[in-house]
């Protein structure tokens, strides 16, 4: 029920972070894998470890905000494999945390670019391919920053660019799910709490933030979770080989949480 041979996925940004990890859990359960991300030599890093569970896999150079890149994406593909079964929308980027009027417009539009736009431009570029094969899955990874803000993490912490982008993400795998229904394609999102072992906000954190800070954050994000601890990356395994695997096959349009509890 949970395998995933003769599945072919498509991961973006899966050079690295979550993306790699995803990409390894989807051969591990069979599936053969083409992934894309802006970083071609994390690319190829993950296509060889896929190729080391004995699958095949195609690395791509490109990023999700460029039409032309992600159509490249989608052709190569499909000439490669001759279908997308699975599309795992995970290309992401966060932006340095600040008030409303003091953000500066370039990391809004960076992060509605990447975060959303990217999900709209690849699974575009994806339903044609997986209406022809009458079957297709759509896995978009948002955030529970896209569920409601954290502010009990710190007043600027979950930051609003990232959070509203993800919360469009949410809003976007809603209409795929119900708009496609009927082309046999479905869509659901995995929206994941704090996790380890990732990059997601180093390019900000680490020029900006001192020892305090990275500590106060921390100690927050530990005192308000039920669980009272941060995500491993590992534990998002189980919810995406779920949704990519016919376990899933009569659910389409729901959002799953990972997150120790913290929403509730
Ligand atoms: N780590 C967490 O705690 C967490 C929590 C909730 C949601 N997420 C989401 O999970 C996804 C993966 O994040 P991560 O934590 O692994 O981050 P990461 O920064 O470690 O990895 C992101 C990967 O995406 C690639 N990428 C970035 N922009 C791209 C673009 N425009 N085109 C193509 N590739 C691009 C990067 O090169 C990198 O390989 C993101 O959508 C993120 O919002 C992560």
């Amino acid at each position: 029920m949970f395998g995933l041979g003769g599945k072919i996925a498509l991961v973006t940004g899966g050079g690295g972070g979550l993306g790699r990890l995803f990409c390894e859990t989807l051969a591990e359960s069979g599936a053969d894998v083409a992934l894309m991300d802006l970083d071609a030599e994390g690319a190829e890093a993950t296509a060889e470890l896929v190729r080391s569970h004995g699958r095949t896999a195609l690395a791509i150079k490109g990023n999700v905000n460029d039409p032309a890149d992600v159509a490249r994406m989608v052709e190569e593909t499909d000439a490669r494999f001759g279908r997308i079964s699975v599309l795992v929308n995970n290309a992401g980027i966060n932006v340095k945390p600040a008030r409303i009027a003091d953000t500066p417009i370039e990391d809004w539009d960076e992060a509605i670019g990447v975060n959303l736009r990217g999900v709209f431009l690849c699974t575009r570029a994806c339903l044609p391919v997986m209406v022809r094969e009458g079957k297709g899955n759509v896995i978009n990874i948002a955030s529970i920053l896209g569920v409601r803000p954290f502010p009990e993490v710190g007043a600027l912490m979950p930051n609003f660019p990232y959070g509203v982008s993800k919360a469009g993400v949410i809003r976007l795998t809603k209409e795929i799910a119900v708009q496609y229904a009927a082309d046999g394609v479905r869509a659901n999102c995995v929206a994941p709490g704090w996790h380890m072992g990732t990059n997601l906000s180093a390019r900000w954190r680490e020029t900006s933030w001192g020892s305090d800070e990275h500590r106060t954050y921390e100690e927050a994000i530990t005192r308000v979770t039920p669980m009272a601890r941060r995500g491993e990356s590992s534990e998002l395994k189980g919810l995406l080989i779920y949704l990519a695997s016919d376990a899933s096959s009569f659910m389409t349009g729901q959002v799953l949480i990972s997150d120790g509890g913290i929403c509730l």
